[in-house]
């Protein structure tokens, strides 16, 4: 947990992930990404990037909590700690969750369907079990989009039994619709991401289509048959509206499901990422990607109060 109330001074041992030098108006600063392992937290030192820890080294920093603004007061790099026992990792066992993915490929009737998912995962396994699912805000970690798919996918399961909606091309939507995240975006040792140029230039609703167009040519699979359309388009639209990166609004049920179901899993992701850095029984500063809600880590007998 790395939690810090107004106008306290707090010391975390903590891997520092990224160092960024920056320009202020008047000095040099940098702003520093680094996590304990659990939680993630970004702030500012002021002073150049030559003055501090670098990224990889895990080192002892102090916070400063004023006006609402989370500062580096100090940082001294503890050398001779293991990095590694610092790593952000999702908490999912990357082949428990790999055979979870390809058991629900096995159960798809529809064979399109079933040849497309299987190839893109098994061509790309190596890098869709250790991704991380963003730069920033959701499942921002190492294992991190597997992690997002397999909740997506149990959810799946269980949507398909209350709805009549095409259970196949919902679950191969499911699974495929962050594939273009491999081309997306890059990931360094440590987990974090930075966006590629193709995925600055496309982004990843584009590049995963693309991927399931070439794959059909791959398998000799049918692109313009009714089910690889609309698991196209499923991916197109996934992110529900235009402002928000998607080509398309959703056009059917499995694809409003698709999004809805991406949705929620990403704001949940939010929720329990941001209680992490907030003590239990305390609210959370507004949180912009859940459009300025303060966040209640309710983590808390209630009845011992
Ligand atoms: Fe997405
Ligand atoms: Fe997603």
């Amino acid at each position: 947990m790395l939690t810090i109330n107004e106008g306290e001074n707090k010391s975390f041992r903590v891997l520092i992930k990224h160092v960024e030098e920056k320009k202020g108006t008047k000095n040099i600063y940098v702003n520093v990404t680094f996590t304990d392992g659990e939680a993630e937290l970004s702030a500012n030192a002021w002073c150049p990037a030559s003055e501090f820890p670098y990224a990889g080294q895990v080192a002892d920093i102090t916070l400063v909590m004023k006006s609402g603004y989370v500062n580096i007061k100090s940082a001294i790099p503890v050398p001779t700690e293991d990095s590694s026992k610092y790593l952000r990792h999702a908490p999912i066992n990357p082949e428990s969750g790999m055979s979870m993915i390809y058991r629900y490929i096995s159960e798809m009737n529809d064979m399109d369907l079933k040849t497309i998912t299987e190839y893109l995962i098994k061509q790309n396994e190596d890098n869709f079990k250790r991704w991380s699912a963003a730069k920033s805000v959701h499942h921002n970690y190492l294992n991190g989009l597997l992690y997002h798919i397999c909740r997506m996918i149990a959810n799946v399961k269980n949507l398909s039994s209350v709805y009549a909606l095409n259970k196949d091309l919902l679950m191969s939507a499911a699974i495929l619709h962050d594939i273009g995240k491999l081309k997306e975006l890059k990931m360094d040792e440590l987990g974090s991401a930075e966006y590629t140029i193709e995925g600055n230039l496309y982004g990843h609703l584009y590049l995963g289509a693309i991927m399931v167009k070439e794959a059909c040519r791959a398998c000799m699979v049918n692109e313009t048959s009714q089910n690889i359309q609309l698991l196209i388009h499923m991916i197109l639209s996934h992110h529900g509206k235009m402002e928000y990166g998607a080509v398309k609004s959703p056009a059917t049920r499995e694809a409003y499901a698709l999004h809805i179901l991406d949705e929620l899993d990403s704001k949940l992701w939010v929720y329990e990422d941001v209680m992490k850095n907030t003590e239990p029984g305390t609210f959370s500063q507004p949180n912009r990607w859940l459009d300025g809600a303060v966040v209640y880590n309710s983590d808390v007998d209630l009845n011992s109060h």
